[in-house]
């Protein structure tokens, strides 16, 4: 526990373990010059200026890139996409350009990198960022979205990835949509 912390470390990420997420991947940079990361810390900020916040840990080798480029692209990742999400946490050792090898990418607005399939791509400029101790709070003005129907989210909870039962995800999908 560190000095005048009233829980420990261990005791919030117990904590955490709860809190389900849906799994985005952050990517930012050109050519060889690229990184990303995994990311469960995407929310919705305002559909008035549309906007994202998304934290990042500025130890991470995209955090120097992001302020270089000035933008980067929230890709929400679909249940099938479980791989990428390995890649870009850097769990299976691939740093920078090459966490983008064995996925489609393509570009739309600002440059960032899209990824083929993802369940929503939100293409964004780097608007405000938050210094907060170790990470960052980005703040994105969405250029450009993409948007993939037919199937369910990639899920993290409890320290593993899931997948809405496929039923539950078809009798959701089926509702009309409403705006
Ligand atoms: C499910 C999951 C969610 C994560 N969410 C975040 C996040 O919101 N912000 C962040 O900075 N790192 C997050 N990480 C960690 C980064 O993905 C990982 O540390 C980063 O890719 C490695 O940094 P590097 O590029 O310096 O190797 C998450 C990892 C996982 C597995």
């Amino acid at each position: 526990m560190s000095a005048g912390a009233l829980i420990s470390e261990a005791e919030f990420k117990l904590s955490m373990r709860q809190l389900a997420g849906a799994v985005s991947v952050i990517t930012v940079g050109d050519g060889q010059d690229r990184s990303g990361f995994t990311a469960t810390s995407v929310s919705s900020f305002s559909a008035e200026r549309p906007s994202v916040i998304v934290s990042v840990n500025r130890a991470s080798s995209s955090w120097p890139l992001l302020q270089r480029y000035g933008c980067f692209c929230v890709n929400v990742l679909a249940a099938d996409q479980q791989q990428v999400a390995q890649s870009f946490a850097g769990f299976d050792g691939r740093k920078g350009a090459e966490r983008y090898n064995g996925a489609e990418w393509y570009c739309l607005k600002t440059g960032a990198a899209a990824l083929e399939n993802a369940l929503t791509v939100l293409d964004c400029e780097l608007e405000t960022v938050l210094h907060h101790h170790s990470h960052a709070v980005l703040i994105g003005h969405i250029r450009a979205i993409e948007i993939r129907q037919g199937i369910g989210p990639l899920l993290y909870w409890q320290g593993g990835y899931h997948e809405l039962p496929v039923e539950d995800h078809r009798r959701i999908l089926a509702k009309p949509l409403r705006q």
